[in-house]
C-alpha cells in the first residue's frame, strides 16, 4: 500500500533561492537605518542562506572610519541588540557563522556624496551586479543618482543590473516629486529604481493582499454595497525623539501619508490584480490612487502633541523636544477622510489617521460593515451593532471580527464577540525587521514591493491640496498621552462616524 506523504507543516514554504551575486553599495554607512535596519537585514538573509558566496558590502559615507572600525561598530550595535528590547532587531543572541558571512564582507570608503571623486573611486572598485542603496538624507538623492549616473555607475552591462533604492522621502509635495522621478529617470529606467517604503516589508501588510484574494469569503463585501466606512490608524507612542531636525520641516503628513498609509490603502482598497507580476500589482495599486479625490482641506485636520503623560511617565511637548522651534507649527498627528471615486468604493469615507504620543501604539486597518436590512434583531429605530474586520498589523499580528452572537440565557439577546486569529499561533515567527524581503526582492529584481513613479506622484496630488492650505494654518494641540485632537473626533461625527479607540485592546 502506498503510503500517505507526511503533511507539510503549517508553516513550510517552498524552498527559496539564493539571491545572485552582487555588491552592495551603501551611501550613509555611518547612519541609523543602516545600523538598525540594513545589517540585521543582511545577517537575516545570511543566515537564511540566501546571500551569494560572491556578495560584497561597500559603505560609504562622509565621517572618516576605516574598514575594521566600520566592521567593529557594527559588531558591537549587532551584539547590542541582544539586550535592548526597544529595538526593531531583538534576536537572543548573534549567530557568529551568520555575522561573520556579512561583517567579512564589509569594506568602508569615506566619501563626499557631492563630490565627482567618490565615484570615480568608487567606479574602480566595481564590476558586474550593483546595488546603490541611498540611506541618506532625502537632499542627497537627487545628486548622487546625477553622478552616479554622470560617472557611468548605472550603465547595465551585459547580464549585469545596476539597480538603485531609493528610501523615503521621495519628494516633499507633488511638483518636487514629479521633479525628483525626472532627474532620476534622466539617469536610468525605471525598472533600474527601487523606492522603498518599510511598510511593504510587513508580513501583516503583504498579507492583506492574500487574505482579500484567496479566499472566497472576504470578496462579496468589499464593496460600497456592505461597508460603510473605514479607518487607517498608524498610532505610536514615541514623540519625535532626537528627529526634530528632519521633523520641523517635515510633519506627520509628509513623513507617513503619501507612502505608509496610502500603501495600506491600496492593499486593503485596490482591484484585485490580474496576476502577482510586479506590473500587475503596481498597476492596480496606481489606478487606486488616482481614484483618490484631491482631499480638500476642509477633510483634514492637524494637530501637534503638548506635554503629558505616556505610560504613566510625564512627558515634554513636541516644542520642547531638540532642534524644534518654540513656536513650531509642525504637526505631529494628521487624519483625513479621503473618498475614493470608483464603482467600487464611491461614497465610502475612508479616514486615515497617523500621529506620535498618542494613547497606543496601533497600525491597523478597521472595515465597517453594513449592519444586514432588515434584521429581526433591529428594533424600530434601531440597527443592529456594525460587523469590523480589523487588519491587525502592528504591534499585534493578526486578523479579528467583531460580530453579533446570541447570548447565552432564557432570552434571544445579543451580545459582541470576536472571532479572531494571531499569524504567531500557525507560523513559525522568524525575528525580522522587514527589510530582508525588500532587500532580498532588490537582487533578484522583483519589484512588487516598490513604488512606481506614477504611485508616488498619484499620492502626492492628493495630499497636495491639504499641504498648500497648511503652509500658513495653525495647529490644534493635544496633549501627548491622549487620542489626538478634538478635531480628528468631529471629522468623523460629520457622518456619525467615530474613530476606535486607540488604548483598549
Ligand atoms: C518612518 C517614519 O518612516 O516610519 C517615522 O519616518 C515612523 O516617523 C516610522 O516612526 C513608523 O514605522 P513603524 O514600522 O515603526 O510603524
Amino acid at each position: 500500500m502506498d503510503q500517505k506523504p507526511a503533511p507539510k507543516a503549517p508553516d513550510a514554504g517552498e524552498a527559496i533561492a539564493k539571491a545572485p551575486p552582487c555588491t552592495l553599495v551603501i551611501f550613509g554607512a555611518g547612519g541609523d537605518l543602516t545600523k538598525r535596519l540594513l545589517m540585521p537585514a543582511l545577517y537575516n538573509l545570511a543566515m537564511g542562506g540566501l546571500l551569494d558566496e560572491a556578495v560584497r558590502i561597500i559603505g560609504v559615507d562622509h565621517n572618516a572610519n576605516t574598514d575594521e572600525g566600520w566592521r567593529k561598530s557594527l559588531s558591537d550595535t549587532m551584539q547590542s541588540f541582544t539586550t535592548d528590547r526597544t529595538s526593531e532587531f531583538h534576536p537572543d543572541h548573534i549567530d557568529s557563522k551568520a555575522w561573520g558571512f556579512v561583517r567579512e564582507r564589509l569594506t568602508f570608503r569615506q566619501g563626499d556624496f557631492t563630490a565627482p571623486e567618490t565615484f570615480s573611486g568608487l567606479g574602480k572598485d566595481l564590476s558586474g551586479n550593483v546595488i546603490f542603496y541611498l540611506a541618506v538624507s532625502a537632499r542627497f538623492f537627487g545628486p548622487i543618482v546625477d553622478a552616479l549616473g554622470e560617472a557611468g555607475l548605472l550603465k547595465e552591462a551585459e547580464g549585469a543590473f545596476r539597480r538603485v533604492v531609493i528610501e523615503k522621502p521621495f519628494g516633499s509635495d507633488l511638483a518636487s516629486a514629479r521633479a525628483l522621478n525626472a532627474r532620476i529617470l534622466g539617469q536610468g529606467s525605471e525598472s533600474q529604481f527601487f523606492r522603498i517604503d518599510h511598510f511593504l516589508g510587513k508580513e501583516t501588510v503583504q498579507s492583506i493582499l492574500a487574505i482579500r484574494f484567496a479566499n472566497g469569503l472576504l470578496g462579496p463585501v468589499w464593496h460600497r454595497d456592505h461597508i460603510d466606512h473605514v479607518e487607517i490608524t498608524a498610532a505610536e507612542t514615541i514623540g519625535v525623539e532626537e528627529r526634530g531636525g528632519f521633523y520641523e520641516p517635515t510633519g506627520a503628513l509628509r513623513d507617513m501619508v503619501p507612502n505608509h498609509l496610502f500603501q495600506l490603502l491600496c492593499m486593503v482598497a485596490m482591484e484585485s490584480p490580474a496576476t502577482l507580476e510586479a506590473e500587475a500589482v503596481r498597476d492596480a495599486k496606481a489606478r487606486l490612487i488616482e481614484a483618490v479625490r484631491p482631499v480638500p482641506p476642509s477633510d483634514a485636520v492637524r494637530g501637534q502633541y503638548t506635554a503629558g503623560r505616556e505610560q504613566g511617565h510625564a512627558v515634554a511637548g513636541y516644542r520642547e523636544e531638540p532642534n524644534v522651534a518654540e513656536d513650531s507649527r509642525t504637526e505631529t498627528y494628521v487624519a483625513l477622510k479621503l473618498d475614493i471615486d470608483n464603482d467600487r468604493w464611491r461614497g465610502v469615507p475612508f479616514y486615515l489617521r497617523t500621529g506620535k504620543r498618542m494613547a497606543g501604539r496601533l497600525t491597523e486597518i478597521a472595515l465597517h460593515v453594513k449592519p444586514p436590512a432588515g434584521s429581526p434583531f433591529a428594533g424600530p429605530h434601531s440597527e443592529v451593532a456594525p460587523d469590523i474586520l480589523r487588519f491587525r498589523i502592528d504591534p499585534e499580528q493578526g486578523l479579528d471580527i467583531a460580530m453579533n452572537a446570541k447570548r447565552p440565557g432564557p432570552r434571544m439577546e445579543l451580545g459582541r464577540v470576536t472571532a479572531a486569529f494571531d499569524y504567531g499561533d500557525f507560523f513559525r515567527e522568524t525575528p525580522s525587521v522587514g527589510y530582508e524581503t525588500l532587500l532580498y526582492d532588490c537582487m533578484i529584481g522583483d519589484a512588487t514591493l516598490f513604488q512606481r513613479a506614477d504611485g508616488i506622484e498619484a499620492a502626492w496630488a492628493a495630499v497636495d491640496p491639504v499641504l498648500e492650505a497648511w503652509a500658513d494654518a495653525p495647529v490644534e494641540p493635544y496633549a501627548a498621552g491622549s487620542d489626538g485632537p478634538a478635531a480628528a473626533e468631529a471629522l468623523l461625527a460629520r457622518q456619525g462616524h467615530h474613530w476606535s479607540p486607540l488604548d483598549e485592546r
